[in-house]
Order: structure tokens, then sequence, then C-alpha cells
């Protein structure tokens, strides 16, 4: 049965801000400082307009595409976010059976509210990367690949872009931390050493390790074969270099624009890494993907596979599981009809002619 009410993604966004807590809704929704990259990364979007060709016979149309070699039914995967817990009670559980009924990809974060076990048994047969940040104890990054490994996680996704964490001011402003029934259960008791050490987010504070460069992923190579993607790039200069490193993948992604306020929309760098990488190595993108034809232009300037963070969240919000396949199952109808209606009967036949640059 359709549900009439929710049509498009914006929909849930309005009933998820009405229905979450001040606190746990800001921090969904948070950007950087005055919150410009968070708001260009929708608006880069709307800028670009298509050239649909027409006559072309478009009575089926095939959306299914593949990232690292396995199949999924189209091009848009979920991104690792944290806490999801804080949206709907059974949190990442209800995501990842969500993206294992649309068989698509999902990337689940460190700073999830259930562990990668419990995750991985809620979904036996889902298609899931896992998302690595690099902690100054590396014995925890240690442990965490290892236990992935085991798990059946497909590959690692190496989040580059938080040194530190980008200033969030309503974060601030509510002083916003995980409520104690919530835990981060992949590092449940890991801790503990630090115990009593100042938080943030309900994390110990200054785990992260800012001093994370390239020779870490070296090390990281080293430490497991799994495929390894490197999440936060937003230049030319740093795809060549992640290409030069042998990595398998990049998300062209500025964190939802809550790192650095100023940089770029990732629509807009993705055609100069695109051209950098000459198709050495898969480019993914996240960022702002709020319909069909979003998707459709990542898809046009060379994105093998987008991602969406924060629409996922929201889904969960209005019904957990249900609720994040209805968001998977509106932007699969809106990009099948955007193909349609502009002359692409496959996904293969998504390219640059589709888009107006002219205009750009
Ligand atoms: C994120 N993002 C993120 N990224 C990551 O690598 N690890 C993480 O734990 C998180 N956590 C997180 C929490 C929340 C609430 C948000 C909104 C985002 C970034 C995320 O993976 C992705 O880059 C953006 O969310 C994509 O932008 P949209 O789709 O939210 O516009």
């Amino acid at each position: 049965c359709v549900d009439m009410t929710m049509v498009c993604l914006n929909d849930f966004e309005e009933y998820a801000k009405q229905h979450l807590s001040k606190a746990t809704w800001d921090y969904y929704e948070a950007g950087a400082d005055d919150c410009c990259t968070r708001d260009d990364n929708l608006l880069a979007y709307k800028r670009i307009r298509l050239r649909p060709r027409i006559l072309r016979d478009v009575s089926i149309n095939d959306t299914r595409t593949s990232v690292l070699g396995m199949e999924i039914s189209f091009p848009v995967g979920i991104a690792p976010t944290a806490f999801h817990c804080l949206a709907w009670h059974e949190g990442e559980l209800a995501t990842a059976r969500a993206s294992e009924a649309v068989n698509t990809c999902y990337i689940a974060s460190t700073y999830s509210t259930c562990s990668v076990e419990e995750i991985a048994a809620a979904a036996p047969n889902g298609y899931r990367w896992f998302q690595l940040y690099l902690y100054r104890h590396r014995k925890l990054s240690e442990q965490i690949v290892r236990r992935v490994e085991a798990l059946g996680y497909k590959a690692l996704v190496l989040t580059v872009d938080v040194p530190y964490t980008g200033k969030r001011r309503n974060d601030i402003r509510n002083q916003f931390k995980l409520p104690p029934h919530l835990k981060v259960k992949n590092f449940e008791g890991m801790f503990q050493e630090q115990a009593g050490s100042p938080e943030k987010y309900g994390i110990p504070a200054n785990t992260l390790d800012p001093s994370i460069s390239w020779k870490d992923v070296c090390w990281l190579q080293s430490l497991s074969r799994l495929p390894i993607i490197i999440k936060g790039i937003l230049t030319k200069e740093d795809a060549e270099l992640a290409v030069e490193h042998g990595v398998q993948g990049i998300i062209v992604s500025n964190h939802g624009g809550r790192q650095l306020d100023g940089g770029p929309a990732t629509i807009d760098c993705l055609p100069e890494i695109v051209d950098a990488v000459q198709g050495r190595v898969e480019v993914y993108m996240d960022g702002g993907i709020r319909t069909g034809n979003d998707v459709l232009k990542a898809i046009a300037l060379g994105a093998k596979c987008v991602f969406i963070g924060r629409p996922a969240i929201w889904g969960l919000a209005y019904k957990g599981e249900e609720g994040v396949r209805e968001i998977l199952q509106i932007l699969h109808d809106e990009f099948r009809l955007s193909m349609a209606l502009s002359g692409c009967r496959n996904v293969a036949e998504i390219n640059r002619n589709l888009i107006q640059f002219s205009r750009l």
C-alpha cells in the first residue's frame, strides 16, 4: 500500500523535524559554522540542466549497476552516519535490513549504536562496507578491522575529513551528547582506560588521530586485504594521490557540510576528480542527494554510485526499516523516471552528453 502523504524525500525531512527531539534534530541537520557548504551541496544540483534525448524506446529501464564488482539494484547506497538509535529504537539494524531488502550497499559507521556483529546478524545477506576512523590508539582501529573482515564486510571506507570535528553551533548550544542508554556499541568497554576524560558526543574526546596522513593508508593496506575506499576527497590532487597509493575507490564528500565550511559542493568537484582518475578506480560521491534527478546528474558527471546520509535518518525517524525502504523506493522510482524522460535505457547510457555544460 502506498502512502500518499510521503511523496518525496522532503516529506520525510519535515516529519523527522516534527517528531525528533530538538537536540537530535539539530545534530542530524547540523552543518559547520555558517552552513554554506551544507546548503550548497543541495543548491548545486539545481544549477545543472539536462540535455534529454527523445524517441529512444524507453519502455524498459534497467537501473542496475555495480560497485567493486557487486551488482546493486540502482546507483544509490547508504552513507555512514552516526547514532541511528537516536532516530529509531532498532537503529542500524533497521537500516541494514532496509538496504538488504532493496539490494544496495550500506556503509556502516564506526559510530553506530549497534555493533558490527549485530548489524551483520540482522541482515545476513546484505552487502556492506565498514567506515573507519583512525584512532591515536592504533590497536583500536586494528581490532575493528579484524572484526569486520571476519564478519564479511566487503570494503573499508577510511574517512579522512575529520582530523578534528567541525564546529557545529547548535550542538555546542545544546551540549549535545548521546543519552546514557545509548552506546557506541563497537567500542563498548574499549575506551575504559580513558574513563573520566572529557567527552564529545558521548565519546571520549581526542581519540581520533589528527596526525593521520598517507602513510596511514599504507599501514591500513598492510593490515587488511579488503579494498580501501577514501572518503572525503574534494580535489584532483588528492584523487591522484589516492590512486598512486593503490586504493580501490574514492568517495567525493565534504561530510554533508559538517566539517570545513566554505569548501565546494560535492557535485561541483566531481568532474575534475573523475577526469583526474580516468577510470583507474571507481569514484563515488555523497552530499545533498534528495531526488532521482540529483542521482542522474551525479552519474552523468561520472560517479559510479551515490550515497545518502541524512535522508536515511529521516526514513528511520518515520518508520524504521520500512521508512528507509520507502526513501530508497522513492529515489529508485524517481531515478527510473528521470532516466526514461532523458532517453536513457540503462545506467551505462548515462554520460556527460546529458549535461548542459554551456550553462555551468
Ligand atoms: C555523517 N557523516 C558521517 N561520515 C562518516 O564517515 N562517519 C560518520 O560517522 C558520519 N556521521 C554522520 C552523522 C550525521 C548526522 C550526518 C548528517 C553525517 C557524513 C555522511 O557519511 C555523508 O558524507 C553526508 O551525510 C552526506 O550528505 P547528506 O546526504 O546528508 O546531504
